[in-house]
């Protein structure tokens, strides 16, 4: 902080001490309230910390202050949101609405002070900390990669109940409002002001003034767009239809409840959510007694358990080495890259880099909006055809073709020139570590990083153990995975690991179906039903369906081959990537016919296979525990989440039995 911005620490007495807030007032009068709740690195809205909130705004309404500014005194992030800790019995009407009340109430007291009051906001503010900084007069962002925005409450299955409903959409209008409510999507601090949602984006530098001079001017709000100011008033019902038309395409209203509560809570009641009655499908009463918000909030639970999986291990990489520029190398690299690291990425010829190199500059550009960031993230994917990387290198990766005698030359190599504290990992889906590593003086070292296609969209990397590895090995390579931001699944080395094996009986399950005489729209359809995001047949054909004709000899061998899916492979029909499998496929989408009837019977036909080898995987102990395996097949395959995983989606099969 510089001189100019001189905190006078409040006067002894004047203010009672408080565990969560700080408070000092500058030489303008304006009164800085510091968010840094204690015991933990996050900044959440606890009830402790909401009723310490309450008591110091009170203070402050007796005494008028000029101005307020709420920031955050950590050093990662203004406010996460409410404390999910808290939910234990949110499935209770009366719980729900009591927490919702605490917030609604509070944030409504905030919003009616004489005072300005400012939000600055620093790094992710999400949730509740969105809601609070929405009942605030101004709001600025500081311009930093880590500042984003988002109203995630909808992926809990719940809806922002303290406010958020009613005020994003007026302070952004309903188009970007219900965009970012509807599917809890973040926006950074550019986008932020863009749509309004911030009256500024400023530099770290100037933060603190800025907030300073835009409360002492104390400007009127900014006001919507007429547009905005129409669909947001006179023209709702018409912003509501389109944007349930919109939503009607991505998500059934019986398995995903609650953005239909949000848009009809904005439409038929403003935003308030104490109007609906308890049994309408708009009221938090009747979201929380739905058994997709509970399975949303343990899916949340179980992300948070992979996470910190890789936590507290004192493991950190700068610089990455990676073995082979295609399809998965080259991803591999680039998200390394977006994360920070320094990458070299190795090939065996330059016509091999330039795709990937490519590849990543599309990346780059869709995922950082800022050109000079996007370009310092190129910088850091250094193409290396020499491999000189292999010697500076914290993780080398190996993401070669799926070939023992060159993978085992290949660690050979990699071992004699690494530095001795590097991770070595390989990319394999099928060969054995303990193979892979035959020619190693220490095979200990060696791990398994199996990551998933699309590398930038799949959330899981299975961090495969084989019977020699050090588990000490397999914790660095946890924290690596958690440092460019994917979910860690330990795993042991069988074949499939947990998420091949557990996915194969059940493309090869739906391509006998279509062999018995079903047509593939309808085996997906029965998939899309139940709630997965894809059908098993489009999958097949979007994977490759020599891929999958190979995989599932190597996974299934005692099964006879399908015999549609062997006969597409013969005529050379592979699925999308040669224009025809078992859909023709047109501009990238496969072109469907209608399907059949589908019913119960027929998806749980469908599943069985999943469901048992599901369980089977951890009977064998391939995964620690049955949570796990659910984790890793809801963040690996794409389980529908709102079942809450496939081994508790049996279990509440087996007591809706009994
Ligand atoms: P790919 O064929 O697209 O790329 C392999 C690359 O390695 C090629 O560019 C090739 O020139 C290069 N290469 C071969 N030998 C090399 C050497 N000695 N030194 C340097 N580069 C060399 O293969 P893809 O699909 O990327 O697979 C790579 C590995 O990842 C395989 O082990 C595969 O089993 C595994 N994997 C593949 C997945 C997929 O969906 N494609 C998913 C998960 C794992």
């Amino acid at each position: 902080m510089n001189e100019e911005n001189t905190l006078i620490p409040p006067a002894a007495g004047s203010e009672a001490s408080y565990r969560h807030w700080r408070m000092e007032t500058d030489r303008d009068g304006l009164v800085w309230l510091t968010l840094d709740k204690a015991g933990s690195s996050t900044n959440t809205l606890s009830r402790e910390v909401l009723d310490e909130f309450e008591s110091i705004l009170d203070g402050f309404i007796a005494r008028n202050p000029r101005g307020l500014i709420i920031r955050s005194g950590k050093e990662k992030g203004f406010i996460a949101g409410a404390d999910i800790n808290e939910f234990d019995d949110i499935d209770k009407p009366e719980v729900a609405v009591a927490l919702m009340r605490r917030g609604w109430d509070l944030f409504n007291k905030l919003a009616a002070v004489r005072f300005p009051t400012l939000a600055l906001v620093r790094g992710f503010c999400m949730g509740g900390g969105l809601e609070l900084a929405l009942a605030c007069r101004y709001r600025i962002a500081v311009d930093d990669p880590s500042t984003r925005f988002a109203l995630p409450e909808v992926m809990l299955g719940i809806l922002p109940g303290w406010g958020g409903v009613k005020r994003l959409t007026g302070v952004v209008g309903p188009t970007a409002g219900l965009d970012m409510m509807l599917t809890g999507r973040a926006v950074d601090a550019r986008r932020a002001k863009q749509i309004g949602l911030v009256d500024a984006s400023v530099p770290p530098r100037v933060m603190e003034n800025s907030a300073r001079v835009m409360l002492v001017r104390g400007n009127p709000p900014r006001e919507l767009p007429l547009v905005q100011r129409l669909l947001h008033g006179p023209l709702r019902n018409v912003a509501a239809r389109f944007a349930l038309k919109q939503l009607e395409r991505k998500a059934r209203r019986e398995h995903y409840p609650a953005p239909y509560a949000i848009l009809e809570l904005w439409q038929k009641y403003d935003g308030d959510p104490f109007a609906p009655p308890p049994h309408d499908p708009a009221s938090i009463a009747y979201l929380v007694q739905h058994p997709t918000t509970k399975n949303l909030i343990r899916v949340f639970h179980l992300q948070e358990r992979l996470k910190s999986l890789g936590k507290g291990i004192g493991f950190e990489a700068k610089h990455v080495h990676v073995i082979g520029a295609g399809t998965m190398g080259g991803d591999i690299a680039a998200v390394c890259a977006l994360r920070g690291l320094t990458v070299t990425l190795q090939d065996t010829a330059p016509e091999r880099l330039g795709p990937a190199m490519k590849r990543a500059a599309e990346l780059f550009r869709k995922r950082i909006r800022d050109r000079l960031r996007a370009r310092d993230a190129m910088d850091r994917l250094i193409p290396d055809l020499a491999g000189d990387g292999i010697r500076r290198a914290d993780v080398v990766i190996e993401a070669v073709v799926e070939n023992l005698q060159v993978k085992q030359e290949l660690f050979a190599r990699i071992e004699a020139q690494a530095k001795p504290g590097a991770i070595l990992a390989t990319n394999t889906s099928s060969l054995k570590l303990a193979d892979i590593g035959a020619q190693m003086r220490d095979p200990s070292r060696l791990v398994g990083l199996h990551f998933f296609n699309p590398v930038p969209q799949m959330m899981l990397v299975e961090v495969v153990s084989g019977t020699g590895t050090d588990p000490e090995w397999a914790r660095r390579a946890l924290a690596f995975v958690r440092q460019i931001d994917k979910l860690p699944l330990p795993t042991k080395d069988t074949a499939g690991f947990l998420v091949n094996r557990v996915l194969m009986p059940y493309m090869l399950n739906a391509f006998r179906m279509v062999d018995e005489g079903l047509a593939p729209e309808t085996v997906d359809k029965a998939a899309e039903q139940f709630g997965m995001p894809m059908g098993p047949i489009t999958l097949a054909d979007t994977v490759g369906l020599d891929i999958c004709a190979v995989v599932g000899k190597q996974l299934v061998p005692e099964a006879a081959p399908p015999r549609k899916l062997s006969q597409l492979v013969e005529a050379g029909k592979l699925g999308k990537k040669s224009g025809e499998g078992f859909y023709r496929w047109h501009e990238g989408k496969p072109v469907k016919g209608p399907a059949g009837h589908v019913d119960e019977t027929l998806i749980r036909r469908l599943l069985t296979p999943y469901l048992d080898e599901a369980r089977r995987a951890v009977e064998e102990g391939i995964v620690a525990d049955a949570d796990l395996a659910d984790a890793g097949l809801i963040f690996g395959t794409g389980f529908a989440p709102f079942r809450g995983g496939p081994l508790h989606y049996a279990r509440s099969l087996e007591q809706e039995q009994h």
